[in-house]
């Protein structure tokens, strides 16, 4: 094995973590599950989506927060303001916009036809007079907590959030100011419920030990190759609650002759693009300048993950259903394409995407049911699996309302 591998020697870096199995418990038992959703999920600050999604006045998304069953409305005001409204008419409580994008003056609720400014106020009530002890003037959508950060939006569904939302992304936000998000405003995304608990999903795009293995026809020759057989990780590490890990590509792979067609005209996009350049390198991008970095896989805790690569960024979202089930989303934001070869790389390298998420996705639910059963009370975490380990420290932390000393020393 080349020696400018990194060793498999994380845990020194964390050393109260352990090396120990994990027990498997909080990826399957229910009562588990609650305390995570109480615990973690409501007190958390949730991703909607990218203001250049709503660029005008009027202009409108819908978000549906699934965990908690609540439909969020994203809608840019008159005056520019982005405001996130309960996606709910108080009247009596129907759902106000089935649409999930679109732009408008007001919104009119299809029961009994309320009206709302963009504000959120109520604009005109058919036969007013038939409700005495109403004034418009004191009652509105209901408004939820939101900010912005380098252009995405953030929810919190809580009157009082417990931090603000710099507070809860951190050093590892801080880290990725700068990088030029805006740029990749052309989004696609897949989304699909998968049979596991949401823990599941966030653990198999935060290690690369089985890339040699369960993508050996895909992306084992760019990201891995004979000389990263194990799939080494450039690096790994925690920043508070979060956690970065950062994947190597294989600068010696040979694309086939279509795959190197597509790389041609989209370099930045595609998935073999090893040792790909940020075309604006903040300290978090590539942290530890390797030559054959390919990409950094930035987990926000509990339920956000961003991929930033050379020139692209991805994110994916957990939606925690049930202890077995999740719903996963996942976004994509390219740079619009200059010509028809550039759409054509884009279009190659999605399908790439693709193939490789449904073989990781196709394991999960395996795991799943026989995580299940019971039989199978621990996992041994490899050292380049220590993002995993951490993640399952964390949890336990928070459902248990322990310090996590590893998170205050590793701010
Ligand atoms: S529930 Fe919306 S107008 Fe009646
Ligand atoms: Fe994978």
């Amino acid at each position: 094995m080349p020696a400018e591998l990194t060793p498999p020697e994380f845990h020194k870096r964390y050393p109260s973590l352990g090396t120990g199995a994990v027990s498997t418990d909080m990826y399957w038992k229910p009562e588990i599950f609650a305390k995570e959703v109480e615990a973690i999920f409501r007190p958390s600050w949730h991703y909607l989506g990218r203001i250049e999604q709503i660029q005008r006045p009027g202009d409108f998304f819908v978000r549906e927060l699934r965990t908690f069953g609540i439909s969020v409305l994203v809608v840019r005001g008159e005056d520019n303001e982005i405001r996130a409204f309960f996606n709910a008419c108080i009247h009596r409580g129907n759902k106000l916009q089935v649409r999930t994008v679109g732009r408008r003056r007001t919104f009119t609720c299809k029961f009994h036809g309320w009206r709302y400014a963009l504000d959120g106020r109520v604009d005109h009530i058919p036969d007013k007079e038939g409700f005495p002890g109403i004034d418009c003037k004191n009652i509105k959508l209901k408004q939820l907590n939101t900010a912005i950060w380098q252009g995405f939006i953030f929810v919190n569904i809580n009157d009082q959030p417990e931090q603000t939302l710099e507070e809860y992304l951190g050093s590892q936000g801080g880290d990725l100011v700068g990088y030029p998000f805006e740029k990749g405003v052309t989004q696609f995304k897949i989304e699909t419920e998968v049979n596991c608990n949401w823990k599941f999903l966030l653990d198999s795009f935060t290690e690369s030990y089985h890339i040699a293995q369960l993508h050996n026809r895909s992306i084992n020759g760019p990201m891995a190759g004979p000389d990263n057989p194990f799939g080494r990780a450039v690096d790994v590490r925690i920043k508070g609650l979060h956690r970065s890990f950062g994947t190597r590509g294989n600068l010696n792979f040979k694309p086939e002759p279509v795959q190197q067609l597509a790389l041609n005209y989209s370099p930045s996009l595609s998935l073999t693009a090893a040792g790909g350049e940020a075309d604006h390198k903040p300290k978090g991008v590539n942290p530890t300048d390797s030559p054959d970095w390919c990409m950094d896989v930035n987990v926000f805790f509990p339920n956000l993950l961003c991929t930033i690569g050379g020139g692209t960024y991805f994110t994916h979202q957990v939606w925690p259903l049930s202890a077995n089930k999740t719903h996963w989303e996942l976004t994509g934001y390219l740079r619009p394409a200059t010509n028809a070869a550039h759409r054509f790389g884009q279009e190659h390298a999605l399908v790439e995407l693709r193939d490789v998420v449904l073989e990781d996705l196709n394991i999960l639910e395996r795991i799943q049911k026989n995580i299940e059963t019971g039989l199978i009370p621990e996992f041994h975490f490899h050292d380049h699996e220590i993002a995993l380990r951490y993640q399952n420290y964390t949890v336990e932390h928070k459902i248990s309302g322990t310090t996590n000393e590893i998170a205050k020393a590793n701010q």
